[in-house]
């Protein structure tokens, strides 16, 4: 079989700068960030997963980036976050445009002024990494497109877009479709592939995500650790496995709308992710006494009302409340009834699923 990295780097010596058809312009996407249901955790090679994920993109959690470029014989990569530069996130953001050079090597050639901005604050609890990534892989899609006239067919330009989103960090890859996107390799998902995420084609489910901040602090440790540490984990044969059954389980139950399974695989995977965690070598959590006050509440509330509600969590405490949309108006209810109170500061972010990047900025006519 053709590997995707192979067919895009022959692509991209293809793509020399003697060819652009232009010379400068302006492109900008809005992003989501998604929640997974089916969690990736563990990666091998180059940023490919060890097992294959569910997720749904969010509405209303995005990050909105623009990027001006321009050839030039001095290129420069220049970053600003919300209009104010940022070296931190800058260096992240030029390690990545090296990496990607490779599958893009007109990059080389060109100066990037990239402004960026997120639509929830920092540490909620929602993953920033993939919308940025997402949004940035986006515009240099929209680069390439601008510069050679490729990638005009939408399925072929999402489809690159999720390969570069991947590479700056795995779960962006996921970010590029309309409701529910599955990443990694299954043998009874069609088309699936450990490069890129393709959309699931079934759009009957809607669902919402209330996000509730139980801290808002910064992560003793991050993704990566995390993911690093899969790779000695004494039960990682057993959660590849489990993390198969699972993906085959939740497409099947959302292509069914099957609530009754999509609540038993969705929390068994939330908690064997800070499973996992805990069970590293060397182990940690974090999880607080108000992530679980709030579990606890999501099990009686689900047991006494016959809602399908169920919670799921990112590496963090904030837990994500998974419930369809048309039980929101009882579910608002008892959250701001039971919940808020084991919230910081009573705070929560409203989200649902959304309907994928939308482009905000281009060259030429609007
Ligand atoms: O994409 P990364 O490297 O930030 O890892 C994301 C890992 C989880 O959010 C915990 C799970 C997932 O599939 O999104």
């Amino acid at each position: 079989m053709i590997r995707l990295s192979d067919l895009y780097r022959e692509h991209g010596r293809r793509l020399t700068p003697g060819d652009m058809d232009l010379q400068a312009g302006i492109t900008g996407w809005r992003s989501p960030s998604n929640i997974a249901l089916v969690k990736y955790w563990g990666k091998v090679g180059e940023q490919m997963p060890i097992n294959p994920s569910v997720s749904f993109s969010l509405s209303e959690s995005y990050t909105e980036t623009t990027v001006e470029f321009g050839v030039t014989d001095d290129p420069r990569i220049v970053f600003s976050f919300g209009g104010s530069l940022s070296e931190s996130f800058g260096s992240r953001v030029e390690a990545y445009i090296g990496r990607v050079s490779e599958y893009l090597p007109f990059l080389g050639a060109l100066s990037l002024r990239i402004d960026s901005s997120n639509s929830f604050p920092h540490s909620a609890g929602i993953a920033s990494s993939a919308s940025a990534m997402s949004a940035l892989a986006m515009c240099l899609c929209s680069i390439e497109r601008n510069l050679f006239g490729t990638l005009q067919d939408d399925t072929a330009f999402k489809r690159k877009a999720s390969f570069l989103a991947r590479l700056g960090s795995g779960s962006a890859s996921r970010s590029l479709f309309p409701g529910f996107a599955v990443w990694g390799h299954h043998p009874g998902v069609p088309g699936s592939s450990d490069e890129v995420a393709q959309p699931l084609p079934f759009r009957g489910l809607r669902l919402r995500d209330t996000i509730l901040i139980t801290d808002s602090g910064e992560k003793p440790v991050s993704s990566s650790a995390g993911h690093r540490l899969m790779e000695r984990h004494p039960y990682r044969e057993a959660r590849i496995a489990q993390a198969f059954d699972h993906t085959l389980k939740l497409t099947g139950a959302i292509r069914d709308r099957d609530m009754h399974t999509l609540v038993r695989v969705v929390e068994q995977e939330a908690l064997t992710l800070h499973g996992l965690m805990m069970s590293s070598d060397p182990g940690y959590g974090l999880l607080n006494d108000r992530t679980w006050a709030i579990i606890r509440e999501v099990r009686r509330f689900r047991e006494q009302s016959g809602i399908p509600v169920c919670f799921t969590l990112d590496a963090g405490p904030n837990v994500h409340l998974v419930y369809p949309d048309d039980h929101q108006a009882e579910t608002a209810e008892w959250i701001d009834e039971r919940l808020l109170q084991h919230c910081e500061e009573g705070r929560r972010i409203d989200d649902g699923m959304g309907r994928g990047p939308e482009e905000i900025r281009k060259t030429g006519p609007q």
